[in-house]
């Protein structure tokens, strides 16, 4: 199959040395697609800024940094993957602006504007008219299971995996995770705590097995 995968966080810039960004180490996304690569997959990459090695044997690697790049560049090779696993953990928001120079400390509060990045997840379907199997990831807090039906609903995914970013050792920038597997069809599948790349193998397997 030929396979996409989106990995890491995005960096939405404020001015030319600060960023808003988040703790996505990009692990989860590398895992999986170094288990695709094994699996004999034409992998297609587009990372955020890591700190990982670049898996060997990918048909493709994009590095990008903003939301709005990594949303260009899913967008035009989309059509041509058979699965798409959109691990990254894209920015929501951008600031309003970037400022030409540095902004300089004041004496008074600084209040940032931000503006909605594009869900990149959520435009796969449409107005991208992607048809092949659409996995996503959440990482949520609290009600992991009616947020993650509601994702898995509202994006249009075959199969959405969720993380419970609030228990430590997991998710998050750690080696270790454990997920619940919801698919559109309504099944569940718990998958307990292990390393990512362990859990990544357990995913491709479920892709595998679910492409029609
Ligand atoms: N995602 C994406 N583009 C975005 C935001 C998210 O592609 N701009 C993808 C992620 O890669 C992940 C999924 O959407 O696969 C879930 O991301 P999340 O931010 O949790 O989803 P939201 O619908 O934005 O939910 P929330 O209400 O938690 O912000």
């Amino acid at each position: 199959m030929r396979i996409l995968v989106t990995a890491g966080p995005t960096r939405e810039a404020l001015d030319p040395v600060r960023f808003l960004s988040n703790r996505s180490s990009g692990k989860m996304g590398y895992a999986l697609a170094e288990a695709a690569v094994a699996a004999g997959h034409a992998v297609t990459l587009v990372s955020g800024p890591v700190c990982l090695t670049t898996p060997e044997g990918l048909a493709a690697f994009v590095s990008v940094t903003s939301a709005e790049e990594m949303f260009a560049t899913v967008a035009a090779c989309l059509g041509e993957m058979d699965a798409a696993i959109f691990a990254a953990a894209v920015a929501d928001y951008r600031p309003a602006a970037v400022a030409p120079e540095k902004i300089k400390k004041t004496g008074e509060a600084l209040t940032l504007e931000l503006v909605r990045t594009p869900d990149i997840l959520g435009s796969a379907r449409e107005p991208l008219g992607f048809r092949g199997l659409l996995v996503g990831f959440a990482a949520e807090t609290e009600n992991l299971r009616a947020h993650a039906l509601d994702k898995l609903r509202r994006k249009g995914c075959d199969l959405l995996v969720a993380n419970d970013v609030s228990q430590e050792g997991i998710g998050f920038d750690s080696d270790d995770n454990a997920a619940t597997v919801f698919f559109a069809d309504g099944r569940e599948l718990a998958m307990e705590k292990a390393p990512k790349h362990a859990l990544a193998s357990r995913l491709l397997t479920l892709i595998e097995t679910s492409v029609p």
